[in-house]
């Protein structure tokens, strides 16, 4: 008994912290594999009390020849007939809620494209494609289609509140249909063991009314406002950061990093970890591999002063 608490103590613990809890859900498909779960628990522990008392039962009386009939009857039914049916039903509802989830049709679509260790996100558009990263905002009541893939290894995709989880397999593309239907900030992670910082990606997925929605997607579909004399960009181009980022609207048009065109309306840096503010970006920039352990960027410590400052300004105006 007592081990069996001690076992569910880390369930409890790993599932309960608010906005990653699937158990609380926000999403049509997660409250759909939510009730399938209670109805699994409770069925289960009405039929394991049976069981016991059943065990019990026979374990305390003698045995009586004359009900051999009776009992051969009821292991047939009570054995074989009862749990054919039961797990027949369950399998048969759990495939409806499969195809649902995994259904090719949506309000609108997403790319998401795995990577080490962050997520490109392509909003595609009648107007085309628009880049971002790391952050996913979603219209409520309105089902999101994603269609899922990896640059490099196998991830996976997991907004515990909305639904999912889904692989991203390079190479092969997966679909997920997602219909928040509340608004709110939910967290999503990366569900498959995919190398040293898997446990650090992550990303907020957001749902917003409609209008919110809009006005947000023809933001990030705008070029990104930059002088021609800041001095912030220059830097950012004589380090070399725009051979990895894109920043739309300039030279900058590294295809191997995050784009950065609205860095700074993204509530969180580094793929969900760390609060937006120049603090952490300037950390970021110079202590990269402490912020986060093994990620590709290399970390530029000699970046002090004026010029780090500038280059962190320029970063935290891309909104
Ligand atoms: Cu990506 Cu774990």
């Amino acid at each position: 008994m007592r081990r069996g608490i001690l076992l569910i103590i880390p369930a409890l613990l790993a599932g309960c912290d608010g906005r990653h809890n699937w158990l609380a859900s926000a999403g049509a498909e997660a409250q759909r594999v939510e009730e399938l779960f209670w109805v699994l628990l409770l069925g289960a522990a009405v039929i394991w009390s049976l069981v016991i008392g059943a065990a019990v039962y026979a374990h305390r009386r003698q045995v009586d020849p004359s009900l051999e009939t009776q009992a051969r009857r009821f292991i047939l039914w009570g054995g074989a007939v009862f749990p054919t049916v039961v797990v027949g039903a369950l399998l048969v509802w759990g495939l409806v809620i499969l195809r649902d989830i995994t259904s090719d049709e949506g309000d609108l679509t997403v790319r998401v494209d795995g990577e080490r260790w962050w997520w490109r996100v392509i909003y595609e558009t009648p107007e085309g494609d628009v880049v971002t990263a790391n952050e996913i905002r979603l219209p409520v009541d309105r089902t999101a289609l994603f269609r899922l893939t990896a640059d490099d290894v196998i991830h996976s995709f997991w907004v515990p509140a909305l639904g999912g989880k889904m692989d991203m397999i390079p190479g092969r593309e997966t679909t997920l249909a997602l219909t928040p239907i509340q608004t709110g900030n939910w967290g999503g992670l990366c569900a498959e063991y995919c190398g040293g910082a898997h446990a650090l990606m992550r990303f907020d997925a957001i749902v917003m009314e409609q209008d919110a929605f809009d006005t947000w997607l023809a933001a990030e579909a705008e070029a990104a406002q930059v002088a021609g004399d800041d001095r912030g960009f220059e830097i950012f181009q004589e380090e070399g950061c725009g051979a990895c980022h894109t920043i739309r609207g300039t030279d900058a048009q590294g295809p191997v990093g995050p784009d950065l065109t609205h860095l700074a309306a993204r509530e969180k840096l580094g793929a969900g970890i760390y609060d937006m503010t120049p603090e952490t970006m300037a950390r970021w920039i110079t202590d990269t591999h402490e912020m986060k352990p093994d990620i590709d960027m290399p970390p530029y410590p000699d970046l002090q002063g004026d010029r780090l400052d500038r280059l962190v300004a320029f970063l935290m105006s891309l909104d």
